[in-house]
């Protein structure tokens, strides 16, 4: 519908009815106005699926939905690295919303994993901002393809489930830009969400219900967002404010509370009734925009997109550790152990919760097809082992070749609405592990988690499978992957650090009652691990195949660029093993040195290739300024330093097999004001300065000809420089230049100018 079809529908609206159209009539239905053909319209969580609910509602996944597809959860969709499958996975999810009649599709949901503890962590992307914002962007992309709507969501800076509806996240500017707001803003200014989901929290203080800084100005005028902004369910705190900072539509309904105070508002002329119309104009056009692109002939084949969901899987598992066990050859006699050989864990608790149609275990998609043996060998209901279990596991593990344990985090272990406390798996699982190293040394463990764990039996196993909450198709994809029909292509999105106490936010999440403050900065994962040099337990980025890939040839375009041309990075990869497989290609880029404190590296982009035995591709990356920029505080935008940069090309984080130096010019200049307490070092880096200054700076006592004698050892030729480098000009009046106060002052005023 037009704009102005759109206005003039409004302006036959009364109050009621448009203070009314910015809330739900219930958990998932925006009203309809009858009168004027205005229908109701649905939404849907999300993400990672369709959960539908046609009779009882609620946002915690209590009641029933309809019978749907559970593809990978975000944890697992962003270890695939894979853009063109998230896409896919977009339009399979657009398709099924077609089908359903659902407008908008609640996700991607990609808050920063800042702590391995946060509950949701299974729902989220990644530790890094750029890998987070282009996979969701991807989703988003495929999604609305079919002419339904996403909801990217938290936003923003939801990043634990404490207090998650009152506590503050508290935070430097440079951090929100740098890391929290850096996850949504290429996804949403690139593809341009039809709405956005603002999170329970505050931030700075702020809610973000009506955080005017993040839902307009920064959303609207900066990205270019033009579609509404939805409250989490819940979320509203002050109807009016919200509405004028920004917050559209209100989920669910507040039972007509709030439309209420919309209604008073703009009759007493507290609130302006344009505000109001924006906001119904914003609803209505995506309202029309799916009304009008319906597909009637979309159809929500569930077997269908049980597939695709494995093949999707197939990408989404990570090759942490093997050291030479997989693939196991077909033969082998095999003890498949482990309660989640049958019933695989396959997704989280909460909102997202998917009611399946089916679901694929290990177990089945092997049993008739390899020599396989089960045994349950623990609970997940209860952390204590129970004997019979445990002995008829170790049985079947001596009696096989290889010892497969499918373990990892219960569903009471991580949710949506608490945070894990530690980041161990339950003890009776750690146990069984161990105790069957003692009969078996052929092991592999396989892990359905959310998110990282310790892992004190890493060095009794020979390999390590990622399996992720892999969606309801995970068994299929990880059988295939354990006896070798497919080469596993996952790379972790987050790092695994040997133990909880070494992530940077340790010291500091929670927070303290509603306080949370992210004390670490931009140190967020790799960025932290890497700069500390610390060990960890698998780094960010890593992930093994049973292939191997050679790097060569790394050119770059220029050597000495502009901040504003286009740097084309390329590189040749060539798979050296005997088996086709894929390979992410990262790209890192490092300041050699900087006037602020900086990552030793971060993700620039990657892309992800496949190779046959034998096979060399080409892949190109273009870097704009923003690969090399950093958040100014000073002029509150991304700044590029003029120096050496480090391109780097990596298999992880913590495995860079090329790199190259080039030269970036950067273009914006810094406004300094020069003042009597500006330094000497500060100011003599200003090329007019120097000429001006230099007799300022053979000051008496700083003189070379009082080095002797005693002097000589209490004052080095370092000590020296330092001094004066670290003076304030106005120092010179008081050791001994030949200037006065009002001398200085006109000198640099002189330079002011
Ligand atoms: C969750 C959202 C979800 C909404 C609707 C909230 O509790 O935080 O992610 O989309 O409920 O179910």
């Amino acid at each position: 519908m037009t704009q102005e079809k759109i206005r003039e529908l409004i302006s036959q609206m009364t109050l009621e009815e448009k203070a009314g159209m910015c809330s739900g009539e219930d958990f998932w239905h925006t009203k309809a106005v009858e009168r004027l053909g205005i229908p109701k319209s649905m939404v849907s969580d999300g993400p990672h699926g369709l959960r539908k609910q046609d009779a009882m509602s609620d946002h915690l996944g209590v009641n029933e939905s309809i019978k749907a597809v559970c593809f990978p959860a975000g944890c697992g969709a962003a270890a695939s690295f894979n853009r063109e499958l998230l896409e896919d996975m977009g339009k399979t999810l657009g398709n099924e919303c077609q089908a359903e009649g659902v407008s908008v599709i609640l996700g991607p949901a990609i808050n920063i994993k800042r702590s391995p503890l946060c509950g949701r962590n299974f729902e989220y992307y990644s530790e890094d901002p750029l890998l987070a914002t282009q996979m969701a962007g991807a989703l988003i992309k495929g999604v609305q393809s079919k002419h339904v709507g996403t909801s990217i969501k938290h936003f923003f800076a939801n990043n634990q489930e404490t207090r998650r509806m009152s506590s503050t996240s508290e935070m430097d500017e440079r951090t929100m830009r740098e890391i929290y707001l850096a996850a949504f803003e290429g996804a949403i200014a690139k593809e341009k969400p039809w709405t956005v989901m603002c999170s329970y929290n505050r931030i700075n203080g702020v809610y973000a219900a009506e955080n005017k800084m993040a839902l307009t100005d920064i959303l609207r005028g900066e990205w270019g967002f033009d579609g509404y902004v939805v409250s989490d369910w819940g979320a509203v705190n002050r109807r009016v404010s919200d509405l004028e900072a920004g917050l559209d539509l209100e989920m669910p309904s507040s039972g007509g509370e709030n439309d209420k105070l919309i209604v008073e508002a703009v009759s007493n002329g507290t609130l302006s009734e344009s505000v109001l119309d924006t906001a119904v104009e914003r609803i209505l056009n995506i309202i029309y925009r799916f009304v009008e692109n319906r597909d009637e002939s979309a159809v929500f084949d569930r077997d269908a997109d049980h597939e695709k969901a494995r093949k999707i899987a197939e990408e989404t598992v990570v090759l942490l550790k093997n050291q030479e066990i997989l693939p196991i050859p077909k033969t082998k006699k095999v003890a498949f152990i482990g309660k989640y050989a049958k019933q695989p864990r396959y997704q989280g608790g909460g909102s997202s919760h998917i009611n399946s149609h089916k679901v694929t275990s290990a177990v089945e998609a092997a049993y008739g097809l390899y020599n396989v043996t089960y045994a349950e060998g623990f609970r997940d209901d209860v952390d204590q082992t129970e004997d019979a279990l445990l002995q008829e596991a170790i049985e079947i593990a001596e009696q096989a070749d290889v010892a497969v344990v499918f373990a990892g985090l219960p569903d009471a272990f991580e949710s949506e609405g608490f945070d894990r406390n530690h980041m161990r798996m339950p003890e009776c699982q750690n146990e069984l592990i161990q105790k069957i190293s003692e009969v078996q040394p052929n092991i592999v463990v396989v892990l359905h988690n959310g998110s990282p764990v310790e892992m004190p039996w890493e060095n009794k196993v020979k390999g390590i499978i990622e399996a992720y909450l892999g969606g309801q198709a995970i068994g299929g994809a990880v059988v295939d992957i354990i006896f070798g029909n497919i080469n596993p292509s996952g790379r972790l999105p987050e790092t695994f650090p040997l133990q909880l106490e070494d992530n940077p936010s340790f010291l500091y999440y929670i927070g303290e009652g509603d306080v949370v403050e992210y004390r670490e900065g931009i140190f967020v994962g790799y960025r932290y691990y890497d700069k500390k040099k610390m060990p960890v337990l698998f780094p960010f980025g890593h992930g093994l195949s049973y292939t191997d890939f050679a790097y060569s040839r790394l050119r770059v375009s220029k050597e000495h660029i502009l901040d504003t041309e286009t740097l084309k990075v390329t590189v040749d990869v060539t798979n050296t093993g005997d088996m086709a497989g894929k390979e992410v290609i990262q790209l890192y880029v490092a300041e050699k040195e900087s006037a602020v404190i900086r990552p030793e590296k971060e993700l620039r982009d990657f892309t992800k290739v496949k190779l046959e035995p034998g096979e060399t591709k080409t892949v190109e990356f273009e870097l704009t300024s923003r690969a090399f920029a950093y958040w100014n505080t000073q002029i509150h935008n991304w700044y590029v330093e003029t120096g050496e940069f480090d391109i780097l090309i990596g298999k992880s984080s913590r495995d860079i097999v090329l790199s190259k130096t080039v030269e970036v010019k950067g273009t914006t200049k810094l406004q300094v004001k020069y003042t009597l307490d500006t330094t000497f070092g500060d100011i003599m880096k200003d090329e007019r300065a120097v000429e001006i200054l230099q007799p300022l700076m053979k000051l008496d006592i700083f003189a070379d000809d009082k080095e002797e004698g005693v002097a000589a050892a209490a004052i080095s030729k370092e000590m020296r420089e330092a001094m004066i480098k670290y003076m304030p000009i106005r120092g010179a009046v008081s050791f001994g230049g030949d200037c006065t106060l009002d001398e200085l002052q006109s000198l640099l005023d002189q330079l002011n100018e």
